[in-house]
């Protein structure tokens, strides 16, 4: 029998059928048992989250046989069943009834309820897949380079202090001693937010900021962004950071600058590590110099890094000026002090060999992932 042929002959009743005597009814039920059993095979058995066609064409065959109005179950129960003659009765229930128990093993109350059951169940976590990894992020290269340098003024008495990136003109230049016709206050080297306002470009503002707010004596580090209208290249980047050292007190001298510095690049660079103290020139120290290392990538034998010198200049230096001791309110008869002020992205440079001071502003995780 075909589906065709059953559709036709589930709208007779047995006795239309010539389905007389109980071997023809079981026959009948027999031939009908095959197509659902044709159909059973025609169901999607993969997971439900395969596709919502799957799941469409569950349904479709399920409301076939086991529709209220039009499934050919009913029509079955109706013709087959109720109008069956008495004596006909017991085996025609019995032949239903298999045929309808087999039918809802098949299809499980809704097939599309079964189908959402199947695709919920696919969509819970699988607690045998290995875990997701969240990386965790570090500290940027140059943040650890200044808490490194910090901690080591910190063990030697210094505070932290800060001070404001949008600066005035007064303390970026004024107050260090900076005559207006000095070139670093030139719009081309400077980047003004208006004619009293700058960003600052150097920490040095907060010496003065510093001796106002705590006076003498004081022993402070100022980390902190500077910014500079220089072009980027492989050393210059218009936003960079810079530590200060500050120490005013009473017979303050260079000799506590020398060897302050000395011990700090000993810790930093390696024990091994000589410094060389040579004369400059810094409007707001007195003397003023630059502080050289031996280089500690040939131990001061001769370089790529170190140009063949064997040495790398890696800070300004001096005694405080009397003037800025004075802006500050503190009596330069009765205190004298020094300072120091260093480039934080280039010591980071030298820390990790890096020859190119805009990767640490590129924000590549690449890049940053390594630290
Ligand atoms: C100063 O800024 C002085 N205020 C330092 C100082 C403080 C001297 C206290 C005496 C007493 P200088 O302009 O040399 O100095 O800058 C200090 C360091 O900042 C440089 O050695 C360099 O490492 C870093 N630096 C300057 N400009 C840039 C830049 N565009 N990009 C990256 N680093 C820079």
């Amino acid at each position: 029998m075909t589906l065709e042929e059953l559709r036709e002959k589930s709208g007779k009743t047995l006795q239309d059928l010539d389905a007389c005597a109980p071997e023809e009814i079981l026959r009948l039920f027999e031939g009908v048992r095959e197509l659902l059993e044709q159909d059973a095979r025609q169901l999607a058995t993969g997971p439900a989250s395969s596709g919502g066609q799957d799941a469409a064409r569950d349904e479709e065959l399920r409301e076939r046989w086991l529709s209220r109005k039009r499934g050919l179950l009913t029509l079955i129960n109706e013709h087959w069943l109720k109008a069956a003659p008495k004596p006909l009765k017991p085996v025609a229930g019995v032949s239903f009834n298999k045929l309808h128990a087999r039918a809802c093993e098949i299809f499980p109350d809704n097939v599309a309820v079964a189908a959402g059951r199947k695709a919920k169940a696919s969509s819970l976590p699988d607690l045998t897949l290995p875990g997701l990894r969240r990386p965790l992020g570090s500290l940027h290269p140059i943040t650890q380079v200044q808490r490194e340098i910090e901690e080591i003024f910190i063990n030697l008495g210094f505070s932290v202090e800060r001070g404001p990136e949008i600066e005035s003109v007064y303390y970026n230049f004024d107050a260090l001693n900076i005559p207006e016709s000095h070139p670093s206050r030139d719009d081309w080297d400077t980047l003004y937010i208006d004619a009293q306002t700058v960003l600052r470009t150097h920490t040095s503002p907060v010496q003065v900021r510093a001796l106002e707010k705590y006076g003498a004596p004081l022993y402070i580090i100022i980390p902190g962004k500077c910014y500079r209208r220089d072009n980027p290249d492989s050393t210059h980047s218009p936003m960079f950071h810079q530590i200060e050292g500050l120490a005013v007190g009473p017979n303050v001298t260079f000799a506590d600058l020398k060897g302050t510095l000395d011990f700090f690049a000993r810790r930093f660079f390696g024990e091994k590590t000589r410094t060389s103290f040579h004369p400059s020139f810094f409007p707001f120290t007195e003397p003023s110099g630059e502080v050289a290392i031996s280089c500690p990538f040939c131990d001061g034998g001769g370089c790529r890094v170190c140009k063949h010198s064997g040495w790398i200049e890696v800070m300004g230096c001096g005694m405080v000026h009397p003037e800025v001791l004075r802006h500050g309110g503190v009596d330069p008869e009765q205190y004298s002090g020094w300072a120091f002020g260093l480039g934080v992205d280039r010591y980071a440079m030298m820390k990790f060999g890096i020859d190119d001071i805009q990767l640490f502003f590129q924000s590549d995780v690449r890049f940053l992932g390594q630290f």
